[in-house]
């Protein structure tokens, strides 16, 4: 709860020094006015992302992420709204007075801070004692070197030793005045009636991170195989760590997940730093239990892309396949590495460097679905019981999948692995959706009491009259304002037949057919269209200058009020010396019209496509398929031509 005054001020602040903010994460050089990087937000090689430190924001021209300094800390570290106020605070020396907390609030957050400060010290502790003592140096150290981790992925995880002194670590904590109320709380240390001892004792340890870098518990592992104990033991449930709402290796890899669009998850602390050494950051541990709906969610804020690496034995295998499904439901696309007889995440890494880790796993991955089926039809080839159950089984996994083009792709798929009729499929899946829809309805509605209450007249909603709503209109404002303010300068200024911005515009609008929803932009085309071929009058003083006073006044509106005009460009002094870049600018500004366009088409139909699977309409919906198809296509040229756009 920060005061309003201190909100703005930060603000303020870090936007006339976003150069600063963003400096932090992005290596920026100068370009005339604006600052130019490569977009920490998707995989880049040539630099499309632009800070404007006179405007205070940035903007991506690659990927279409922008805004100011706060918006860019916020999504960089996925922190909330109030933590990134509070980064930038610090960042700037603004102090952070905040509002009144109820003493309960108060005990509760001095509590959470007192164990996240004493986690954080025990981390520094452990890895002191790793890199600094006799004791450590010889076993911890040694035991690390001994599995070939090196020394930068030992720092990287910071990770340390704990000493073999049952009370090592409660003594000196307690000595530099941390409360013993504390170290039971994280479970550092083990409180009887007459003795405290230390919960990690002559382990190495694997601290772990929050999502923003705190360390919030630990891992500890023996240093012999000793079957009598626990290979790792972990820090219990507290305050600060639920087990079930964290993935080890989370903040090491959120950025390289969102980068890669994928994550990979694997299932041990040593797996992820063998990837790490191998040169694959975007890589989380589900730390040996069955993955969360929790854990999955904090994926899905990074990547819907999800490769699960599995190192165990088919019939283990076979066990957590339910447990995947809970994946699918999120939504995920999910895909399934199996590494060779032996080999863990781990051993499998040590030795190969990134090449040739990412083409072993892009060779061997496979998508969760088809794995499953054709796993599973080993066993029920020749039992018609089985296989019905299989049948079954694959039907309940597709048809939680939230997406309906991706259902029906599998439909498909697996009719053919499973040599049963498409239909059969597609209605039993039908099936399935209905009774959850059903479900969810019935959990919705309104309880009988208030519904069967008649509506009073004054909250029954004003009869609407609008124009229809333009999904495009930015895109469309845009192309119109280049076609008044530049109409007539020619878009290749470096070739000898030229092509006015004019004629270029209404080319690739005409030749797809693109028609405005708003008659008066039309109508700004066709008159542009009547005259551009004839006459030598700049378009601005065309329009502005026209009898019609639609397009005068529409003309004015679009080169006058900058600030109504579209996001994506006019926020960068581009605006001012955009005729040089109008080769670059004119030909992205349509196709993002298009892009636009299309998938404005594919959500619709995808939603045709919804009704007709509720409504069974079989024969409509393959139809509609084949055309949905067609038009991913289409945006996938178009995404690609803008540079990689990312096809949801
Ligand atoms: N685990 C645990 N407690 C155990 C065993 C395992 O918490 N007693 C968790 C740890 O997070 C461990 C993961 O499950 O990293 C996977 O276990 P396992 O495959 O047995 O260990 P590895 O990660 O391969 O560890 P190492 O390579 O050090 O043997
Ligand atoms: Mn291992």
């Amino acid at each position: 709860m920060i005061d309003q005054v201190t909100v703005d001020k930060v603000l303020e602040t870090a936007n006339s020094q976003i150069i600063e903010v963003v400096s932090d994460y992005v290596t920026l050089r100068r370009r005339g006015i604006n600052y130019l990087g490569n977009c920490p937000f998707h995989n880049e090689k040539t630099p499309s992302f632009t800070v404007s430190p006179h405007k205070g924001i940035f903007k991506c021209f690659g990927c279409g992420e922008g805004g100011n300094a706060l918006n860019f800390v916020m999504k960089h570290d996925q922190l909330s709204f109030v933590d990134a106020i509070k980064y930038l605070g610090k960042k700037f020396n603004i102090e952070i007075e905040e509002e009144e907390y109820s003493p309960e609030q108060l005990k509760q957050k001095n509590e959470r801070e007192s164990m996240m400060v004493l986690s954080e010290y025990a981390g520094h502790f452990f890895s002191k004692n790793l890199n600094e003592t006799d004791e450590g140096k010889s076993v911890g150290l040694g035991y690390f070197r001994s599995r070939g981790f090196r020394d930068d992925i030992i720092e990287k995880f910071q990770l340390g030793y704990s000493p073999e002194q049952r009370d090592a670590f409660t003594q000196e904590a307690q000595k530099q005045g941390y409360k013993l109320e504390y170290l039971e709380k994280t479970g550092l240390t083990v409180v009887r009636e007459n003795y405290q001892a230390d919960r990690f004792r002559g382990r190495v340890m694997f601290p772990i991170h929050s999502l923003a870098g705190k360390v919030i518990a630990f891992g500890g592992r023996i240093l012999k195989n000793d079957k009598k104990t626990a290979k790792y033991l972990n820090s219990p449930e507290s305050e600060i760590y639920h087990k079930s709402r964290v993935l080890y290796g989370i903040y090491h890899a959120k950025q390289e997940i969102t980068r890669q669009d994928r994550c990979y998850l694997v299932e041990g602390y040593t797996d992820v730093l063998a990837f790490h050494q191998s040169g694959i950051s975007n890589v989380v541990a589900s730390s040996g239990t069955a993955l969360t709906s929790d854990q999955i969610r904090l994926i899905a804020r990074f990547t819907k892309n999800i490769t699960i690496i599995y190192d165990g034995d088919p019939a283990g295998l076979k066990a957590s396949l339910r447990g995947i499904d809970l994946v699918l439901a999120e939504g995920m696309n999910v895909k399934i590495l199996l590494l060779p007889d032996g080999e863990d995440p781990d051993s499998f890494a040590k030795g190969r460097n990134e090449e040739q880790l990412t083409q072993y796993i892009e060779a061997h991955q496979q998508d969760f679905i088809k794995f499953k089926t054709s796993l599973l039809l080993e066993d029920a080839q020749n039992d018609p019981i089985k296989k019905a159950q299989l049948i079954q089984d694959i039907v309940r996994s597709i048809s939680i999948i939230p997406d309906s083009i991706t259902r029906s792709v599998y439909v498909k798929e697996c009719s053919t692995l499973l040599k049963v009729d498409e239909r059969v499929l597609m209605q039993e899946t039908g099936k399935l959706q209905r009774k959850k829809q059903e479900e969810d309805f019935r959990r919705n509605a309104p309880r009988p009491d208030s519904s069967m209450q008649p509506r009073p007249a004054e909250t029954a909603p004003p009869p609407e009259k609008r124009t229809p709503s333009n999904p495009l209109e930015l895109e469309e404002r845009e192309i119109l304002r280049f076609l008044v303010k530049f109409g007539e300068r020619p878009v290749n200024p470096d070739e000898d037949e030229k092509v006015t911005v004019g004629q270029y515009i209404l080319h690739e609008l005409r030749q797809d057919d693109l028609l405005s929803v708003n008659p008066i932009y039309n109508k700004m085309m066709d008159a542009y269209e009547a005259v551009s071929d004839k006459t030598e009058l700049p378009a601005l003083k065309f329009f502005v200058n026209s009898a019609d006073p639609d397009l005068s006044r529409l003309a004015s509106d679009l080169v006058g009020k900058e600030h109504d005009l579209s996001k994506i460009h006019h926020k960068f002094g581009i605006v001012t010396n955009a005729e040089e870049l109008l080769p670059n600018l004119v030909p992205k500004i349509v196709m993002e019209l298009k892009w636009k366009k299309v998938k404005t088409v594919i959500k619709e139909k995808r939603q045709q496509l919804q009704q007709m699977e509720v409504n069974g309409n079989m024969e409509g919906l393959m139809e509609l398929m084949k055309e949905l198809n067609t038009w991913q296509q289409v945006l996938a040229h178009i995404s690609k031509e803008l540079g990689g756009r990312t096809i949801v």
